[in-house]
């Protein structure tokens, strides 16, 4: 450490005299001292500050070998992913800083996508609690965890819409609505960013994938995309922007290519949107080997050219392609590439590294300590249960099936009974995968205990072998109740992970069918852990109740057997839409209205814009989700019903909890802007409230609205317009609008 100060506080005196000597952190005050520092820096070095390679120690993309420690002791490193523990980044920090000519400290970087070692519900699952809250908070629990653990930034949230459950990425995103997302961006980004980067337990969050990734032709990862202005500026950027204005400091590219240009090589994306209309003053990196893969796409001759797209693009940091190593020094002597473009990538990631205090203190995350007291806290694991119940969402509930009682047998049945290595999901990153996790047994038999627990597996997730179907068919007969827990395992969502079939895989269903058949007499309740919407036609049909739990992280044994006993009245409501079969697919509720929409007064006149084999509608909506108790709506009341440009509409509504149970009710604001100058959705989400209500109690729920709610791309800019709009509060986006006003300027 003493070389290190020494030779930073060379550094800065040779410029520092010119100002004044007292670091206080102002963005001036920083960029002088990147200044300085750049000043000393030769093109290499700068260059070297692009430049990401894998610690691999994980690997999450294709391994490209890499000899990182050389290239970290020549000072050509910025920073490096896959690697963590305060140890090992001390480890390689201190040959950064002590061993390299200027001393310049590395980032530490990995992919805390939904907790580090306390592992949340994956992001969809999350969304399906509409708990900004809590969202924020897993967020900030992730930071401290990993901030702990020597780690300097996160590659999430991952903001990309999703439309499409082939696609196994899915399961990352926060579903498909944009004002949702939206919200969840910014309760990420202030969850993992903190309200000060130079405190030790904040890190850096990086907006992903811009932009376009979840609309992917057929739902294949990594497919096309093609869209108009329309669906670019008015669903897949808002979430990014959204992001930006929460403070953001980094993005990263996406693979895709979004209207016949690869986005890490769009000039359009990164320097037009994102840099001048947004003023994004923070640093972009590549996703993982995304610049070499321009080659793949068509769209670079050979890895030199894709360098110099990339980088005259907007692109700052190269993610394990090793373009910018290889090729950026001589595109610059060549005159391909300006040095004005290298000095203000190397700038831009400077500036973020001194905003963290790495030159203040390049080991401040690096306490051994600190990692000891800090990962898997109590009140970290308690945190964790209680996301994983309030993002359940329970599907179906006839004949008040759910809740169990404790003096109930069951027959616990199902391939994931047990199972502590899908519940924490994919991109579990450092997540104890067997050993911490909790399962769905181990959280009913703190209900139950083991003597009115009658397991059996039944079968497995996704083979045919139906050998257990008979000792299951038995158990069940003996027991009050059955419940099943089915679903995917983790690998069959998250990257590179799409599928052509959205049904539950293997016999599962099968096993289902025989259970129904052979004990008629038993309700069946069909606990689903998955990663992404199902087609649950059939198993709607054969079974009583369904809780869809997702992969609950951790702890998520104990949180979901709090909801299944009722300690917990379930109020998770679908972030995304759950088709009635594939052939649906894409469905989502903010759709269009067509020039033949389907008359509801009379559904079956011909020439509609429908299926002849299917309805429209999905099997569970948008914004579904049952409790264990009911909220009836009434008394919904405007403000006004003709408002101005500089007026506020609010709208009321009462909520009565009807039920024999208190509990949470997540209140949704949809309006309808009936013409514009270029169609609207039939339905858009516009506010929300989530609110308890003891039984027999009533609240009533507030929302406002401003002409700015309204606006929208028409092409040109963002406007609102003037006309009739219809407004909607209700408990899920399967409503008929009642009520209207008109905005008039
Ligand atoms: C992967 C993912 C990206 C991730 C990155 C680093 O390919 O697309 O989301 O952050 O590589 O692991």
């Amino acid at each position: 450490m003493g070389k290190y100060i020494i030779k930073v506080a060379i550094v800065f005196s040779l410029f520092s005299c010119s100002r004044n000597n007292n670091f206080n952190n102002s963005e001036s005050d920083i960029y002088n001292k990147v200044d300085s520092l750049m000043s000393l820096m030769t093109l290499k070095e700068k260059i070297g500050q692009t430049i990401m390679y894998s610690g691999d120690w994980v690997t999450t993309g294709p391994t490209v070998s890499s000899n990182n420690i050389k290239l970290l002791k020549d000072g050509n490193l910025g920073a490096m992913l896959n690697v963590y523990s305060a140890k090992k980044t001390k480890e390689l920090q201190k040959i950064a800083v002590e061993e390299t000519r200027l001393g310049i400290p590395i980032l530490f970087g990995y992919d805390i996508i939904h907790g580090f070692k306390t592992i949340f519900p994956i992001n969809l699952g999350h969304a399906a609690s509409w708990d900004m809250k809590d969202i924020q908070k897993s967020a900030r629990i992730a930071a401290d965890e990993a901030s702990s653990a020597g780690l300097h930034w996160t590659f999430a949230p991952m903001l990309d819409i999703g439309r499409d459950p082939r696609w196994g990425r899915i399961s990352e995103g926060a579903g498909e609505d944009v004002f949702l997302t939206n919200e969840i961006a910014k309760a990420n980004v202030k969850g993992f960013q903190g309200d000060d980067l130079s405190k030790n337990n904040t890190i850096l969050a990086c907006a992903k994938h811009f932009v376009g990734y979840g609309a992917a032709q057929g739902g294949r990862d990594y497919h096309t995309v093609n869209m108009g202005q329309d669906e670019l500026r008015n669903v897949y950027l808002p979430p990014f922007k959204a992001a930006v204005d929460a403070g953001v400091q980094t993005l990263m590219t996406a693979f895709n290519e979004l209207n016949g240009v690869p986005a890490t090589g769009n000039k359009f994306i990164f320097r037009d949107i994102l840099r001048d209309e947004w003023g994004f003053k923070g640093f972009v990196v590549t996703d993982y080997t995304a610049i070499n893969e321009l080659v793949q796409h068509g769209f670079a001759e050979n890895e030199k050219r894709a360098t110099e797209i990339a980088i005259k693009a907007g692109v700052d940091m190269d993610m394990m392609s090793g373009a910018n190593r290889f090729y950026l020094e001589a595109l610059v002597n060549e005159g391909k590439v300006d040095a004005d473009l290298v000095n203000d990538s190397c700038r831009r990631i400077l500036f973020i590294k001194f905003k963290l205090g790495l030159f203040d203190d390049p080991y401040r995350y690096c306490d051994e300590n600190r990692e000891k007291e800090v990962t898997y806290k109590s009140e970290y694991l308690e945190s964790a249960r209680k996301s994983a119940a309030i993002s359940s969402v329970l599907l179906k509930n006839d004949d008040n099936s759910l809740p169990l009682t404790k003096n109930q047998t069951i027959a616990l049945i199902g391939p994931l009974v047990k199972d502590k290595e899908n519940i924490i999901g994919n991109w579990a990153a450092a997540g104890d995968r067997n050993g911490k996790a909790i399962s769905i047994y181990d959280g009913i038999k703190t209900y139950l205990g083991d003597a009115k627990i009658l397991y059996a597996k039944g079968c497995n997730i996704k083979n045919d072998d139906k050998s257990g179907f008979q000792e299951a068919i038995s158990l069940s007969r003996k027991a009050d109740k059955i419940v099943l827990v089915m679903g995917e395992d983790y690998h069959m969502s998250g990257e590179a992970a799409s599928r052509t079939n959205i049904k539950i895989p293997g016999i599962q269903t099968e096993l289902i069918k025989t259970l129904k058949e052979e004990v008629p007499d038993k309700k069946i309740i069909l606990i689903l852990m998955n990663g992404r919407p199902l087609d649950l036609s059939e198993e709607d049909s054969l079974v009583d109740s369904i809780l869809e739990i997702w992969f609950p992280g951790t702890i998520g044994g104990f949180g979901i057997a709090d909801v299944l006993f009722g300690v917990y009245n379930p109020s998770g409501k679908l972030p995304i839409t759950f088709p009635r079969n594939i052939g649906q697919v894409p469905i989502y509720y903010n759709v269009k209205n067509t020039g033949r929409p389907i008359p509801l007064e009379n559904p079956n006149e011909d020439y509609k814009s429908n299926y002849i084999d299917s309805p429209n509608t999905p099997l569970y909506p948008f914004g579904h989700g049952l409790s264990y108790t009911t909220f009836e709506y009434s008394d919904i009341s405007l403000s006004s019903n003709i408002i101005g440009e500089s007026d506020i509409l609010s709208i009321s509504v009462n909520i009565t909890n009807s039920g024999n149970y208190d509990g949470h009710e997540i209140v949704q604001l949809y309006i309808h802007d009936k013409v514009g100058s270029i169609t609207r959705p039939v339905k858009e989400l516009k506010g929300f409230s989530k609110i308890f209500i003891k039984k027999g109690e009533n609240k009533t729920v507030n929302f406002q609205l401003t002409c700015k709610d309204f606006k929208f791309f028409n092409g040109k800019d963002f406007i609102f317009e003037p006309g009739e709009f219809e407004v909607a509060i209700a408990g899920s986006s399967d409503f008929s609008f009642m009520h209207s006003f008109e905005l008039k300027l």
